[in-house]
């Protein structure tokens, strides 16, 4: 079995031996190879050029026996296909070029044709990478959801308060939807271009979910998340991640997605007998322990496994993105750890 069909069997929640594996942020600042690379081209100029997004993607499953590839790029490609640039802070973290505030600048964002157009590149480093994988391993597409992105566009970077967002959705509920409806017909033609570039499967992050009050959830992230996931056949996997949503599990499992990647807080083999066995659940190791060591990283993965013994439908990741000081050493042992799992 090849680890495409093994991905893809995971997502339609067949038995298997082992869960297929892979880690979010898989290619990325921990990788020597990565950091080299860098130093040559900016990130920017990585993810426009299909040749380089391409080898990044493919550089951690050189070196590393995972099931599938994901796509070197940024959720924050969207709001600069609308018109709205972003950059990263020497300080860390996001800037926008500007904060979107009015309805006028909603008006004024690229119209949603635009889009497919303005992200050719992408479709073009994914074209590459289905050449180059030729069906070995699944290839993953990606997206931020309507409300994540709407948080970065709206606040103009990261942010710690989410002020600015919030008011938009308490004070002005029809601005707030009329920039989501924006962003949910943008998502749909992106993934659409993704699919038909040869993406397996697409990932949405709601990596901000967790932040709106849980009574909230639904108007201001998973209605629009239901909107972009009704678009697409109901066999296509699509995995929505969030994070800080536990109490929304339910939910987002509800929402149509073939797959749900839940945060290290959560217990997943709790989440695996309390979700319709349809649905896949991918995770969820803490993040952080890649920072340690492999004997813990090891023990670990283990315990994780063996919590989810017997059952249908987990994709073996972490519970968020791997860390820049995260030990190859460790992310080693990670994957020796499931793909050896007895
Ligand atoms: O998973 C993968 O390997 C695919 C690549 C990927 C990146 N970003 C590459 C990246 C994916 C799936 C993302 C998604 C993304 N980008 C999210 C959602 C996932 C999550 O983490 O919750 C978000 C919120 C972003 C926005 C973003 N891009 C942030 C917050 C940062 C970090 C900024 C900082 O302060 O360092 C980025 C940059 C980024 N995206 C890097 C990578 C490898 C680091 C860039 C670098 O090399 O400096």
């Amino acid at each position: 079995m090849t680890s495409r069909e093994r991905f893809l069997a995971a997502c339609a929640c067949e038995k298997l031996d082992r869960p297929p594996v892979w880690v979010m942020r898989q290619a990325g600042r921990y990788l020597p190879e990565y950091r080299a690379l860098k130093a040559k081209s900016s990130f920017l100029q990585m993810v426009r050029t299909p040749a380089l997004a391409a080898e990044v993607t493919l550089q951690p499953l050189k070196r590393f026996a995972l099931d599938a590839a994901i796509l070197f790029s940024d959720i924050l490609v969207i709001p600069e296909a609308l018109g709205q640039n972003y950059h990263f802070r020497d300080e860390g973290g996001i800037g926008m070029e500007y904060r979107l505030e009015t309805r006028a600048q909603i008006d004024a964002l690229a119209p949603i044709d635009a889009v497919p157009d303005r992200l050719c590149y992408v479709a073009d480093a994914l074209a590459l990478l289905k050449k180059e994988l030729n069906g070995s391993h699944a290839l993953l597409g990606f997206g931020g959801s309507p409300w994540t992105l709407a948080s970065y566009m709206v606040e103009g970077g990261s942010s710690e308060e989410f002020e600015r967002i919030k008011q938009l959705f308490y004070t002005e509920r029809a601005t707030f939807d009329a920039l989501m409806d924006k962003l949910t017909g943008a998502l749909i033609a992106y993934f659409k271009l993704q699919i038909e570039a040869g993406a397996d499967a697409i990932q949405i992050f709601d990596s901000w979910g967790g932040i709106i009050a849980g009574p909230d959830y639904e108007a201001a992230s998973l209605r629009w998340i239901r909107q972009i996931v009704a678009a697409f056949p109901p066999t296509f996997p699509i995995i929505l991640y969030g994070k800080g949503t536990a109490p929304q599990l339910m939910d987002q499992a509800f929402s149509g997605v073939r797959a749900i990647s839940v945060d290290w807080t959560n217990d997943l083999a709790i989440i695996r007998r309390e979700l319709p066995d349809n649905i896949a659940v991918q995770g969820n190791l803490d993040p952080v322990l890649l920072n340690l060591t492999p004997d813990i990283v090891t023990r670990e993965a283990s315990r994780l496994l063996d919590s989810m013994r017997d059952t249908r439908g987990h994709i073996f990741n972490l519970g968020h993105g791997i860390m820049p000081h995260a030990r190859i050493e460790c992310m080693q042992a990670l994957v020796d750890t499931v793909t050896g799992w007895k």
